[in-house]
């Protein structure tokens, strides 16, 4: 009986192994078995998830299933700017080699993480460029460094550029804004910050007005 139910165990480990995305979980583990797993679990919010990727069977979002969850959660190529991207797939690259983990700090949570081929680091980073945040132009919206635009302009270029407001329907900004709130308080516990006395706080309406005025206008 007892042999019976071990079977049944490995059997459904197996079916699990085959069905679960075997990336993620194997990356999964390592964070929970880590003692760094708390830190790097902070430094990309959960959330977005493997079929929201642009193209999701293309050969860019597999390598970047494949190879960028196995420390953090899955990046979003839409949160940084194209210009952006090249500085962190190099930084990343080198920390999957095994280099730059601040020396032997993190060295044994490395242990299997497989880096990508030269020629799959530039697949990656050509789909990750491909598919990234269009930077706000300044030119076109000058009201961003007015006092009307200040809610916006200081909370929402913390972690990446200011984004394009056409990018999203006045309809749609205030959902992408509450979880850019829910984003702010999953990574700032990174850092252990908590807000100080005098800091800003987080003006959401005027971010939305911000952002309503200079929306894509919504199909009729
Ligand atoms: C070997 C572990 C490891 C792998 C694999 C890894 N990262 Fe990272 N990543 C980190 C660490 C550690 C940090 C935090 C320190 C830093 O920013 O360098 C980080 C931070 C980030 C950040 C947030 C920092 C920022 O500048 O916005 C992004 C985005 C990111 N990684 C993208 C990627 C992408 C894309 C890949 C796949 C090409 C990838 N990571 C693979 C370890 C890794
Ligand atoms: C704490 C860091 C952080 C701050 C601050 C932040 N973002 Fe983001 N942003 C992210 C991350 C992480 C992603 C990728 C994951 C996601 O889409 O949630 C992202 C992605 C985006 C995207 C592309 C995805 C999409 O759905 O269009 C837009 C647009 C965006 N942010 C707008 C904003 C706006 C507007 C603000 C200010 C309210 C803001 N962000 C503040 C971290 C942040």
């Amino acid at each position: 009986m007892k042999r019976r139910l071990a079977c049944i165990g490995l059997l459904f480990a197996v079916v699990d192994l085959a069905f679960a995305d075997p990336d993620m979980a194997a990356a999964r583990k390592r964070r929970a078995e880590s003692p760094h797993g708390p830190m790097l679990e902070r430094i990309l919010p959960p959330g977005f998830e493997p079929r929201q990727l642009p193209q999701p069977e293309s050969r860019g979002a597999q390598l970047t299933m494949r190879y960028c969850v196995q420390c953090h959660n899955l990046p979003n190529p839409a949160m940084h700017h194209a210009a952006k991207w090249p500085a962190i797939v190099e930084r990343m690259v080198l920390r999957m080699q095994g280099r730059g983990n601040m020396g032997t700090l993190m060295s044994e949570m490395m242990a299997g993480v497989e880096a990508p081929s030269g020629p799959e680091a530039h697949a990656l980073l050509a789909y990750l460029a491909r598919n990234a945040q269009k930077p706000l132009d300044v030119q076109k919206y000058p009201e961003v460094n007015r006092p009307s635009g200040e809610a916006f302009r200081l909370a929402c270029q913390q972690c990446h550029v200011l984004p394009d407001p056409q990018r999203h329907t006045a309809t749609q900004w205030p959902a992408v804004v509450a979880r850019m709130q829910e984003n702010m308080e999953w990574m700032n516990r990174v850092t252990g910050t908590r807000p100080v006395q005098g800091e800003p706080q987080l003006r959401v309406e005027d971010i939305n007005a911000f952002l309503a005025k200079y929306a894509k206008k919504a199909p009729r």
